[in-house]
């Protein structure tokens, strides 16, 4: 890893600006005011077609997703709840970590992700962070032991004139550190293992 960690953050909606994409691009403004280097996939990078495990064949979208999975050092998904569980457009990106199964470092193993979930009532928030993260289980990920989950019911992201509701911008911020600490101290064990 270089002094500046890769932190690659994936999700969204197909509408740019969705209050998922506000929430992913608040987390990743906090990775890089602590020193990472920072990807963002969003609405139309992640309009994909659907993964299909029997062809090899990708286009440039997919490559760069893919290829940029591969290189961070730690990921933060967002997801909206949509019928109470993660969206179908996140599912079929994270689906394509398919492609990083034969690599010496499988799926997302070895890296801290970040997950952020916004819905419109607590019973889906709960339900869909509790999936995202058997999702990152899946993927060898290791789910920050902090989740943030946004009320977008309310006035998340337009609480006034100055801008986002301050304990929702905590609890992103909180996300993007728990990720960013996980790659330093892996880094610092590699280090010194030598
Ligand atoms: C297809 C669809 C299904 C949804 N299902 C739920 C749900 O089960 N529970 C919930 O609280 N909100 C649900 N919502 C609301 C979204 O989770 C909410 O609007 C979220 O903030 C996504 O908004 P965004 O597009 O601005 O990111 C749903 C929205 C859509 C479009």
């Amino acid at each position: 890893m270089s002094a500046q960690p890769l932190i690659v953050g994936l999700g969204g909606t197909t509408r740019v600006g969705s209050t998922t994409e506000r929430a992913l691009r608040i987390a990743l403004s906090r990775a890089e005011a602590l020193g990472a280097r920072t990807r963002l996939f969003t609405s139309i990078d992640l309009n994909l077609p659907h993964f299909d495990p029997n062809t090899a064949e990708r286009g440039p979208q997919e490559i760069a997703l893919v290829e940029a999975l591969r290189q961070a050092d730690g990921v933060i998904i967002a997801t909206p709840s949509y019928h109470g569980s993660i969206s179908g457009m996140v599912k079929n990106a994270l689906d394509y970590t398919e492609d990083l199964r034969r690599d010496a470092r499988p799926y997302l193993e070895s890296r801290a992700v970040g997950c952020i979930v916004c819905a419109e009532g607590p019973q889906a928030m709960g339900a869909t962070l509790a999936a995202l993260r058997a999702i990152v289980h899946a993927l060898r990920g290791w789910p920050t032991p902090y989740g943030a989950v946004v009320n977008t019911g309310g006035p998340a992201f337009d609480a006034g004139p100055q801008g986002p509701d301050p304990a929702v911008v905590q609890q992103l911020e909180l996300v993007a550190a728990q990720v960013i600490e996980f790659a330093r101290m892996r880094d610092a064990l590699a280090a010194r293992a030598g």
